[in-house]
């Protein structure tokens, strides 16, 4: 099927490009491209393999809806194209625009412990410098304003863990119903379990199977088995995230403990975070 993907021009005769059906908005960190991954084992899915960032960036967004469609994999008249950009769920100005694009999208959402996403937040964005020895701030450093020794609220990777303030701005074109949220643990620890309600949501029929899976115990993560070959998401997907101080730890869960029961209460279920 890759040979369909992008944009190369190789296709199926009865196929075309066709605007997605559904998105991915979020959350960076969560588990996105598991996700997208997991649903492109569907027959009935097409994905597009890369984050297109159209809804968000002004550029993209100002070459039109004809650009983005071409960036499209080719699909049958029966398939849900299906685009993932998690900075969808965190700009404002973004559920409008997929409002005018199409008012019956659905969209889907991985959410994971809030900490967690925050210190994985932080591990992406220092990555590189870790990795060549280049001097970086610490976790600690950032996320604690050291005046008040309190939670630092401008740091990004805090901002982007308080899911309820985003939600809403989504709320305002959406109902509830139009989302699914995926957790993010239960993604790492049953990915089948939580892949079929993701096909219940979508309406599709049951096509992705538990053998479709196995736990690589050196990924320390599920994989996928194909008919061919086997194929684990790449390496920055399972970063090793640093230690950190236990009294900043339990300050970060008590500082989102408000902002989770908010989340589950928007949403009506409780997805268990610390
Ligand atoms: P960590 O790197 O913090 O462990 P995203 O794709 O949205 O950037 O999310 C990355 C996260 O996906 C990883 O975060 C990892 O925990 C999670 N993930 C979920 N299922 C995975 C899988 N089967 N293989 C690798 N990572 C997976």
């Amino acid at each position: 099927d890759e040979t369909l993907e992008g944009s190369n021009n190789l296709h199926y005769k009865h196929t075309r490009r066709h605007l997605p059906q559904c998105l991915v908005i979020g959350v960076r960190k969560g588990g996105t491209r598991a996700l997208l991954t997991f649903l492109n084992l569907h027959p009935l899915v097409v994905t597009a393999p890369n984050e297109m960032h159209f809804f968000d960036d002004e550029d993209n967004y100002s070459l039109g809806l004809d650009w983005y469609r071409k960036h499209m994999p080719f699909s049958f008249e029966d398939q849900i194209t299906i685009e993932k950009t998690p900075a969808y769920f965190y700009f404002d100005y973004v559920p409008e625009r997929v409002y005018a694009m199409n008012s019956s999208i659905k969209l889907l959402v991985v959410v994971r412990d809030p900490t967690e996403r925050a210190i994985s937040d932080y591990t992406q964005i220092h990555a590189t410098k870790v990795l060549k020895n280049k001097p970086h701030e610490t976790f600690e450093e950032l996320v604690i304003d050291e005046d008040t020794n309190d939670i630092r609220r401008s740091y990004t990777a805090v901002r982007r863990s308080i899911y309820h303030r985003q939600l809403e701005q989504w709320l305002e074109y959406f109902p509830l119903k139009q989302f699914h949220f995926v957790s993010g643990e239960n993604l790492v620890n049953n990915p089948y379990k939580e892949m079929y309600k993701v096909e219940e949501f979508l309406n599709l029929p049951h096509r992705i199977q538990k053998d479709n899976f196995f736990f690589n115990k050196s990924r320390g993560f599920y994989c996928l088995q194909m008919a061919d070959r086997q194929k684990c998401l790449a390496e920055s997907k399972g970063r090793k995230h640093p230690d950190v101080d236990p009294d900043v730890i339990d300050k970060l869960h008590e500082y989102f403990d408000n902002h989770n029961k908010k989340f589950y209460r928007m949403v009506g279920r409780n997805f268990g975070w610390p």
